[in-house]
């Protein structure tokens, strides 16, 4: 897919995510890798309403180099490009009930969602570690997400909500979806004891799937 269409892209599934409230007022960024940089979200912009030809463009430096101001969490999408090389996309989201998650002191934080489903294993993967809380836009969580990322495909930041990276946009989109969708039935069965997917399940899935 070329630059151009990335862009409509980017701007189509920001769109679709706003208006089904996984995103709110001007929260959430989202970036795809290009062959000569990025392309990322402007800071203070709604996903609502991106305007293609207005997105951040950043050099594979990560330096702005076009469009416009970025995202002031460039840093976060940085340390999973810098992490992970299958990493072709990244959504950060405040969506409801992952960021609850995020704010149970009580849950394990190598792992708070358990293998509930095999569509959250396939696409969010065996692990999503939960990293200390930080100011929003603090660098200072760049070292800690990088080496979160470096094991798992996806993070939930303490109090604020998920980061989540994708071989491709579309990847990356469906898999923050996923994990909404998880950390919904992970609060609806707190307290419960729901049959959880076992390892030889979870092995299979991402034998199966990647
Ligand atoms: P930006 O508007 O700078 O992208 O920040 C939004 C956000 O979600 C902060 O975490």
């Amino acid at each position: 897919m070329d630059e151009a269409a990335t862009r409509v892209l980017l701007s189509e599934l920001g769109a679709s995510l706003f208006a089904r409230g996984f995103s709110v007022g001007s929260a959430g960024n989202i970036s795809v890798r290009l062959p000569d940089g990025y392309l990322m979200t402007p800071t203070n912009s709604s996903l609502g309403r991106l305007d293609p030809v207005r997105l951040s463009k950043l050099d594979l430096n990560f330096q702005h180099t076009g469009g416009d101001k970025p995202s002031k969490e460039v840093f976060m999408h940085r340390a999973f490009y810098q992490a992970r090389e299958d990493a072709g996309a990244v959504v950060h989201l405040h969506s409801t009930q992952a960021t609850a998650v995020s704010c149970l002191p009580d849950v394990d934080p190598s792992n708070p969602i358990p293998p509930l489903t095999p569509y959250f294993v396939m696409r969010v993967g065996r692990t999503m570690p939960v990293i200390p809380y930080y100011r929003p836009g603090d660098a200072a969580m760049e070292p800690a997400i990088h080496a979160a990322a470096r094991n798992a495909r996806a993070i939930l930041l303490a109090n604020h909500g998920p980061v989540v990276s994708g071989k491709t946009l579309t990847d990356a989109v469906y898999a923050a979806e996923e994990l909404e969708e998880a950390a919904k039935l992970f609060l609806m069965l707190r307290g419960q004891s729901p049959r959880l997917l076992n390892a030889a399940q979870v092995n299979d899935l991402l034998t199966a799937f990647g």
